[in-house]
């Protein structure tokens, strides 16, 4: 899995699990390289979701999971599992056989018996990838699923409604962060309600460009008061010098950490001025740092 969609060089592409007919070789992916970046950042975005209802007093938000692929992150905001759990069930020989149609029957019945977080959430699930976000329709992630480059051209009149009712954007993988284009007609199309942006770039991964183009957009970015966590296990020697490389250029000590073999990443949040107050007051985020 590429989590630099612009395809630069410093992290290994495995693309092609991107657009299957359903999430198996996916999530296969995942759980082979150890990925852990959803199980942290869910954690820290809930806090901020429950930070977010609370100033606006919302008690049904409406989401956009950007770059949403299969619609982990919204597995993960909805539903009480744990990534781990999620990623074990696709290990299970059942699923080596299955045709896609019975994964997504097998998938929707499973998300259907799970217990779900409050707030209940409206998903829009957005990807460039038409498989995967017609996956995450299908199995009831997503209760509306749009394939569009936002890099590319403006939203479809479908998806520009969609956003011009979003309460927060979610984003685990840089997209937000990388691609300040499309960034900026998801932000336009859901102007005047200015939603939360939360996303969890890799070290290295975080750009000026995004933060000049949340700031056009009345939102202020900063990095939550989270430790850095791991976001999967270095493929090879070679990615994890590229990483370090990257993650020192933009000012980070690696050192104990991208040099212990794993990517990291951390959790930011842009929000308008102040909103919501300050996140080491919030009851619920995780390993948050305390005030001095
Ligand atoms: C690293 S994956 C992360 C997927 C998912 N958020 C997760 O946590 O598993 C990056 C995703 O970005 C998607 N992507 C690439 N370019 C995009 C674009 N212009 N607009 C929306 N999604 C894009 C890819 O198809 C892929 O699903």
């Amino acid at each position: 899995m590429s989590d630099d969609p612009q395809g630069k060089a410093f992290v290994t592409i495995f693309d092609d699990t991107y657009d299957q007919p359903d999430c198996r070789a996916y999530f296969r992916m995942m759980d082979a390289l150890g990925y852990r970046n959803q199980h942290h950042a869910v954690a820290a975005f809930r806090a901020g979701l429950g930070a977010l209802c609370r100033a606006r007093g919302l008690s049904a938000p409406r989401i956009l999971d950007f770059a949403s692929s299969y619609g982990v992150v919204t597995l993960l905001m909805r539903h009480k599992i744990t990534l781990a759990q999620v990623l074990a069930r696709y290990r299970s020989p059942e699923f080596d056989r299955a045709t896609p149609q019975e994964v997504i029957a097998r998938d929707r019945d499973w998300l259907a018996g799970l217990a779900r977080h409050a707030p209940p959430l409206h998903v829009t699930g957005l990807d460039i990838m038409p498989n995967a976000v017609a996956y995450g329709r299908a199995v009831g992630l997503f209760d509306e699923a749009y394939a569009e480059d936002l890099e590319e051209g403006a939203p479809s009149a479908g998806l520009a409604a969609a956003l011009g009712r979003v309460d927060m954007i979610v984003e685990c993988g840089s997209v937000a962060q990388l691609m300040p284009r499309a960034l900026d007609r998801v932000l336009a199309a859901c102007a005047p309600r200015r939603p939360w942006v939360m996303t969890s770039p890799i070290r290295g991964n975080e750009r000026a460009a995004a933060a000049e183009v949340l700031a056009r957009h009345g939102l202020v970015q900063e990095v939550l008061p989270v430790a850095p966590f791991i976001h999967r296990r270095f493929e090879s020697d070679d990615e994890q010098a590229r990483a370090i490389a990257n993650a020192c250029a933009a000012g980070h000590d690696t050192e104990g950490l991208e040099t212990s073999g794993h990517f990291h990443a951390q959790v930011l949040l842009a929000r308008p001025k102040g909103e919501g107050g300050d996140p080491r007051d919030w009851p619920d985020l995780p390993g948050a740092a305390s005030r001095p």
